[in-house]
């Protein structure tokens, strides 16, 4: 299976590439490779992250185009009568990324924390967790796997804020993974050092997943000891002033929080203009001092998806992996016909999967990853979504 089209060059504007895929233009940024007008590339998030021989393209776009074309009708069949607020954030989808749908890779290789959120299950005070940490190698074998074997095109690494993993080390495991497996690196590892970001960024990370998980200061601050939201927001700021595509949002259903608040969690996303809007429903842990809280309906979280995407009609949106938790049967189906466009699929390697606990029985730990695959693409292919990331 492959999660992204190849795109011919036609046009190139110094950093700014023109893509056709199938007679549809885009454009991508290109910084590390040296491209002509017919070259094939893939692209990921807006850069361009793989240039490939023009033979393999080619095989490629052959078991593609049939496709492509089925799915474009399946997606306009289910979109051309939009009938009450889900419907209509979907045709909005409809209208601005097509049927295109990201699929991003997930790797989670510490569960080291030295934060203290109350909703978290991996917080520093939870005795109850075992801790693991991947080795430099491991985590670049992993990363292997998933581009090479799984064919992911992005791949966010996630961690806990672990200091073990220096900037020295971090920029090991970067290395390894750009030299080895071609793709989009997406830092996921908390509010570290803006300076260790900056030299990520030079060492070719182009993404950042950081959330803001409450645009409330009070309720930000109650529940994450010690910390600042204006600090995380700042920093959220200089991020994407550097340059990286950032994919950012909310917890929904914390406790504390009002509608109002989850209202003003949409302004604050779009407002800062994440590239990428993750949000979830909360899910209680049982070995933390939110235990007793009862989750969100999947009515508030699909009403959330669907407001963000009127919203912000060119947003990319993240249907996530709590929400998969919340409703294991229905929530992906259901977020992409709300107005959501991009997925995550676990692909930890699976001893550590069910260790990084940061709510209970999370979607997708337990099952193989081949058949999760084969899982999500046919459920994509049943609601006309080709999975795949075209370009800006
Ligand atoms: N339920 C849902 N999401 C959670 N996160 C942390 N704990 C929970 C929980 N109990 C989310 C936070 C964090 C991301 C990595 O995981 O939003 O940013």
């Amino acid at each position: 299976m492959c999660y992204a089209i190849p795109g011919k060059v036609t046009s190139i504007n110094n950093a700014v590439v023109t893509l056709e895929y199938f007679g549809e233009q885009r454009k991508a940024k290109n910084e590390f490779y040296d491209l002509k007008a017919g070259d094939y590339v893939y692209a990921q998030g807006g850069f361009i992250i793989q240039k490939i021989a023009a033979a393999h393209a080619e095989d490629i776009l052959k078991t593609w185009e049939e496709l492509f074309f089925k799915l474009k009708e399946v997606d306009s069949e289910l979109t051309s009568d939009p009938k009450g607020l889900y419907q209509k954030a979907n045709a909005l989808r409809h209208k601005h990324h097509g049927n295109s749908c990201c699929v991003h890779g997930i790797i989670e290789f510490s569960n080291y924390c030295s934060s203290d959120c109350l909703y978290c299950g991996i917080r520093k005070n939870n005795p109850g967790v075992s801790r693991y940490r991947m080795g430099i190698d491991e985590i670049a074998r992993a990363a292997y796997q998933a581009v090479h074997r799984l064919k992911f095109k992005a791949l966010v690494l996630q961690s806990g804020e672990d200091s073990w993993f220096t900037e020295k080390r971090l920029v090991a495991i970067v290395r390894k993974i750009k030299e080895q497996s071609p793709c989009l690196i997406i830092l996921s590892i908390g509010e570290r050092d803006f300076g260790i970001y900056e030299r990520l960024y030079r060492e070719g990370c182009r993404g950042v997943l950081l959330r803001f998980e409450t645009s409330n200061p009070l309720l930000y601050e109650r529940l994450k000891p010690g910390r600042i939201l204006r600090e995380r927001v700042a920093l959220i700021k200089k991020l994407l002033k550097a340059g990286y595509i950032v994919m950012s949002g909310f917890l929904i259903g914390l406790p504390g929080q009002s509608e109002q608040d989850v209202l003003r969690d949409i302004e604050l996303t779009d407002s800062l203009g994440a590239d990428i809007f993750s949000f979830g429903p909360f899910i209680p842990h049982p070995d933390t001092p939110l235990s007793h809280v009862l989750p969100a309906s999947t009515e508030t979280v699909l009403n959330t998806i669907a407001r963000a995407r009127i919203r912000n009609p060119k947003a990319n949106i993240l249907v996530n992996t709590s929400f998969e938790t919340l409703d294991r049967e229905n929530a992906v189906r259901l977020g992409l016909m709300a107005g959501a466009n991009s997925l995550m699929i676990n692909v930890t390697p699976r001893k550590y999967r069910r260790r990084y606990d940061i709510y209970p029985h999370r979607a997708g730990i337990d099952s193989n990853i081949h058949s999760r695959i084969d899982s999500v693409v046919k459920l994509l292919h049943s609601i006309g979504r080709a999975p795949t990331d075209l370009g800006i």
